[in-house]
């Protein structure tokens, strides 16, 4: 995409997959099956784009709602996922887990720990994958660590400033996020990087999820290229 601004970390909100299941007569899963699909997929478009970094919205803290079936499946998704992330290493991929995976069973928990570890030094393009992920969350634990920092005298109080949490979220070692892309027609966070999204542009497409191709990606980039960005200048 010569001549435009090229986003430098995007977030995705892979919204709709249940709806597009549906529409076929499918059980929601199916959804969930081709999203990830599509996950991968996507992965690969942002690289060739010249993205540096994407994140996308796998599971939020308020996904425990769901049927327990429908849980499993993507959890057992995930599973099926970890053998491609971790073939991800070798194409110079760092994969960064956003949320407190502690809930997580046992088997997925330790193999997201150690494709973190073993990809820390990976720079060709990072990977976010929020699990288990709420903006909310994260920003309380932030709140909570400098919190007790401060009581135990580590820290005064007077000194937190925006970088203290920054520092302390689960993309301090990602770039800024620029961009969020929600397909589905539905137009809100639910809860995503609320703190990073402060002057992002937002792109909410009509697209479900399991649609979303490389012409929607760089149909999203070109909306975003042509926006005005004055991050509270003029
Ligand atoms: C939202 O669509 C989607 C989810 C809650 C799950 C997304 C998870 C995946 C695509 C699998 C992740 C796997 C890997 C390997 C990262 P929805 O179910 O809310 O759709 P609806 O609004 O149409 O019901």
């Amino acid at each position: 995409m010569e001549g435009y601004q090229i986003p430098a970390h995007i977030g995705f909100i892979m919204d709709g997959n249940g709806r597009w299941a549906k529409k076929r007569g499918m059980p929601r899963n199916f959804g969930h099956t081709k999203g990830a699909e599509v996950f991968k997929k996507t992965i690969n478009w942002c690289r060739e784009l010249g993205v540096s970094c994407a994140t996308f919205y796998a599971f939020s803290t308020e996904n425990w709602k769901r049927p327990a079936d429908e849980i499993e499946g993507i959890m057992n998704l995930l599973r099926r996922y970890i053998k491609d992330i971790r073939a991800a290493a070798k194409e110079d991929i760092r994969i960064i887990i956003l949320g407190d995976i502690a809930p997580l069973a046992e088997d997925i928990r330790l193999e997201l720990v150690d494709i973190m570890e073993s990809t820390r030094s990976n720079t060709g393009f990072i990977v976010g994958i929020a699990l288990n992920y709420g903006g909310r969350d994260e920003i309380t634990r932030a709140a909570r660590i400098l919190a007790r920092k401060a009581a135990d005298g580590e820290i005064d109080a007077e000194q937190i400033c925006e970088d203290s949490i920054e520092r302390l979220l689960y993309t301090s070692e990602m770039p800024k996020l620029d961009m969020i892309i929600r397909p589905s027609g539905e137009q809100r966070l639910s809860n995503f990087l609320i703190w990073q999204a402060a002057y992002a542009e937002f792109v909410f497409m009509d697209v479900l999820w399991p649609d979303f191709d490389k012409n929607a990606l760089v149909s999203a980039i070109t909306a975003y290229s042509q926006r005005n960005r004055r991050f509270g200048g003029i």
